[in-house]
């Protein structure tokens, strides 16, 4: 499966993206009012949202018109994980303009992850102008990979990994996962249904310790059951992998 990988020096890469991002966005916006720019989690987008949140790039952008969500979020977390919501506030938010963009925040207050991710499946149906159960296209969908090959926080093993197939269009834009790494504790996350309907999918790997997955994910043949990242061949023309040289070493050219 061709894919569209870049392949770029560790101490480059956020600068990079961020670029990429800031290119997508102008793009977006020249052809539609607003821009959706769905937002990874964890650990390797903090330095991309940084760059983002610095000028000259946090000037590039007409903020006012981008419209943010996040592709996964952390529920119920005992204090010691930090959200989603909390890495890009403190790491991108804190620093745009006002008036800035428009946020779209997973509510974990809800006291289940199961309201949580069905408030979060109407803020985007509403935001997004979609009728309910129809499918949102989101402009920009940024997402990170475990080293289990695992997604926003579609895990492998999950019931969301029957994509595309017999019941993909009673998929809900969003659900509650368990998180195997924590009993009992849960992610909120964006389907295979909201995630595939996006024009434009970055996946941004960075480090030595995802060199493997990177490997399995984009050259192996594992199902995608197994490595959820692997869905994603399905729409191989519209996903661009923006790898660091350290992920992306056992990649055979
Ligand atoms: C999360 C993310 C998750 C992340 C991968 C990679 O909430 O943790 O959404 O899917 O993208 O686990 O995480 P790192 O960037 O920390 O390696």
């Amino acid at each position: 499966m061709a894919y569209n990988v870049e392949i770029v020096e560790p101490k480059l890469f956020a600068g990079v993206v961020a670029d990429e991002i800031v290119a997508s966005i102008h793009d977006t916006l020249s052809e539609h009012p607003k821009c959706s720019l769905v937002l990874a989690g964890g650990s390797t987008p903090s330095a991309i949202y940084r760059a983002l949140a610095r000028p000259p790039r946090v000037t590039e952008v007409n903020w006012e018109k981008v419209q943010l969500y996040w592709g996964d979020e952390r529920f119920g977390q005992s204090g010691e994980v930090q959200s989603n919501y909390t890495m890009v506030s403190e790491t991108l938010l804190s620093f745009l303009p006002t008036p800035g963009p428009q946020v779209y925040r997973v509510d974990t207050s809800l006291g289940t992850p199961q309201a949580s991710a069905a408030a979060y499946a109407e803020l985007i149906a509403s935001s997004q102008n979609v009728a309910q159960g129809a499918v949102p296209v989101f402009d920009v969908v940024l997402l990170g990979i475990g080293t289990d090959g695992h997604t926003a926080s579609i895990f492998p093993g999950s019931s969301l990994c029957a994509w595309p197939g017999a019941d993909s269009d009673r998929q809900p834009l969003c659900a509650a996962m368990p998180y195997p790494a924590q009993e009992g504790s849960f992610r909120i996350t964006l389907s295979p249904a909201a995630l595939f309907s996006a024009r434009k999918i970055v996946f941004i790997v960075r480090g030595v310790a995802k060199a493997p997955i990177v490997k399995r994910v984009l050259q192996g043949e594992e199902d995608s059951s197994a490595l959820p990242a692997r869905m994603f061949t399905a729409v191989a023309d519209k996903v661009t992998w923006f790898v660091d040289s350290e992920a992306a070493q056992h990649l055979s050219s």
